[in-house]
C-alpha cells in the first residue's frame, strides 16, 4: 500500500506523504543529461521511453511516495492544433487563439489530439512497468491544465506576469466561453485516457487562478474544474483528484467546498492557521496539500527550511496523523539544492 493514496482515501498513516511539483526537472543534472537531446520541449514530453526515465529519476534519488508524469499542460492546446514552442528564457510560446487561430478549428476529434494521447498512455504504461518492478510502493500521478489557465496561455500566446490580455478577453467575448467549454471537454479525454492507463490520481494545475476577480473565478475556475471532477467522478469514481488553484487566497474556500475535488493543493502564501480554522477537512473528508516555499528548497540556511517544514508539519499533520500531503506551495525551481530535497524529506521521515 501507499501512504499518499491511503491519505486520499482519508485513512490513518504512520507517516506524511510526500511529493514535489516540477520535481523531475532542470535542477536535476540526470534530467538535463536527456533533456540535451531533444530541442523541442513537446517532442521530448511525447517521447514515451524519454519521458518515463525522467518520470522515474526523482524516485531514484529521494525517497518520495510518487511519480508525476512527465508532460505539460499545454501538450492539451497543442493537441486541438495550436502550435506550441518553449524557448529558452522566454517561456512557451503559443499561436494566438482568436488572433491567428479560430476557436472553430480546435478539435479533439483529430489525429493530432489522439497522438498526443497515444503517447502520454504508453508513457504511462512504460512507467507503471518499471514502478511495479522497482518501486511497487510508489504512487503515480497523471495531470492536466485547468481550463482558464489553459485558456490564458492560449489568448495570451506566452507566459505573462498578469494575463492581462486574457482577462480582458475574458470580460469582452463571449467566445471566451466557447474555448472554456472545449477545453472541459478536450481535459476530459484527456485525463479519463490517463486514469485508463493507469494513474492513480490526478491533479489539475490552476497556476493562473489567483489573477481573476471573483466573479471570473467563480465562473472560469470553480465552474468547468467542478464539470470536469462530475465527469471524471462519474466513469471513475476510485480515482481521487487534487485541485490546485494557484494563488486564490481566501476563494480557497469556495473552491474546496464547490468544486468536488478530493483534495485542495495550496500555495506558500496561504497562512496554514487560516487553513485549518477555515476549510472543513474531517466532515467532508477533504484533503490537504502544500505549501513549502519553493524557494527554501534553493535556500543556503538550513535553519529556515527546518523551521518552514515545522510550522507546516505542526499546524496541519500532528494532530490528526491522516488527511495531509506534503508538498511545495509551487513548483521545484532550476535553482533547488539537491542536498535541501535530501534534509526535506529526512526530516518528514523523521516526524
Ligand atoms: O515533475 C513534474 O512536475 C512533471 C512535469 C510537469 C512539467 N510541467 C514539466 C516541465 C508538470 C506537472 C508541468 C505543469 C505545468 N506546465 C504548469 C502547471 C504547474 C506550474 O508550474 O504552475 C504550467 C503553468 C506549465 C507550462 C510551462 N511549462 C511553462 C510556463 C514552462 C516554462 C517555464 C519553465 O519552468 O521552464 C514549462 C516548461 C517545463 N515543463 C519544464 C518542465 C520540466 C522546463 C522545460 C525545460 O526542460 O526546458
Amino acid at each position: 500500500m501507499n501512504i499518499l493514496l491511503d491519505t486520499l482515501n482519508y485513512k490513518k498513516v504512520s507517516k506524511v506523504p510526500i511529493w514535489l511539483m516540477r520535481q523531475a526537472g532542470r535542477y536535476l543534472p540526470e534530467y538535463m543529461e536527456i533533456r540535451k537531446n531533444y530541442k523541442d520541449f513537446i517532442k521530448f514530453c511525447l517521447t514515451p521511453d524519454a519521458a518515463s526515465e525522467v518520470t522515474l529519476q526523482p524516485l531514484k534519488r529521494f525517497d518520495l511516495d510518487a511519480a508525476i508524469i512527465f508532460a505539460d499542460i499545454l501538450l492539451v492546446p497543442f493537441g486541438l492544433g495550436v502550435e506550441v514552442n518553449f524557448v529558452e528564457k522566454k517561456g512557451p510560446i503559443l499561436s494566438k487563439v482568436f488572433d491567428e487561430i479560430s476557436i472553430n478549428d480546435l478539435s479533439f476529434e483529430t489525429e493530432r489530439f489522439d497522438n498526443v494521447c497515444k503517447s502520454v498512455s504508453q508513457t504511462i504504461l512504460m512507467t507503471k512497468t518499471q514502478l511495479k518492478k522497482s518501486f511497487s510502493d510508489k504512487a503515480l500521478i497523471g495531470f492536466a491544465g485547468a481550463p482558464w489557465t489553459v485558456a490564458a496561455y492560449m489568448i495570451e500566446g506566452s507566459s505573462s506576469k498578469d494575463f492581462e490580455k486574457a482577462r480582458r478577453f475574458a470580460y469582452d467575448n463571449e467566445d471566451f466561453n466557447h474555448l472554456i467549454e472545449k477545453l472541459i471537454a478536450a481535459t476530459i479525454k484527456y485525463v479519463s485516457i490517463q486514469i485508463e492507463s493507469g494513474v492513480d490520481v490526478i491533479k489539475l494545475f490552476d497556476s493562473w487562478a489567483g489573477i481573476l476577480s471573483v466573479e471570473q473565478f467563480r465562473k472560469f475556475v470553480i465552474e468547468p474544474t467542478k464539470r470536469i471532477v462530475d465527469e471524471i467522478k462519474l466513469k471513475y469514481p476510485k480515482t481521487p483528484i487534487i485541485g490546485f488553484p494557484k494563488g486564490a487566497s481566501i476563494l480557497l474556500k469556495e473552491y474546496a467546498e464547490k468544486t468536488g475535488v478530493d483534495c485542495v493543493a495550496f500555495d506558500h502564501t496561504v497562512p496554514v492557521d487560516w487553513v485549518k480554522q477555515n476549510i472543513k477537512t474531517k466532515s467532508s473528508r477533504l484533503v490537504l496539500q502544500g505549501n513549502l516555499d519553493n524557494v527554501l528548497l534553493t535556500c543556503d540556511n538550513i535553519e529556515s527550511l527546518k523551521d518552514g517544514i515545522n510550522n507546516i508539519i505542526n499546524n496541519l499533520w500532528l494532530n490528526d496523523k491522516s488527511g495531509f500531503i506534503f508538498n511545495l506551495g509551487h513548483g521545484c525551481l532550476v535553482n533547488t539544492k539537491i542536498k535541501n530535497v535530501e534534509f526535506l524529506i529526512e526530516e518528514l521521515r523523521n516526524f
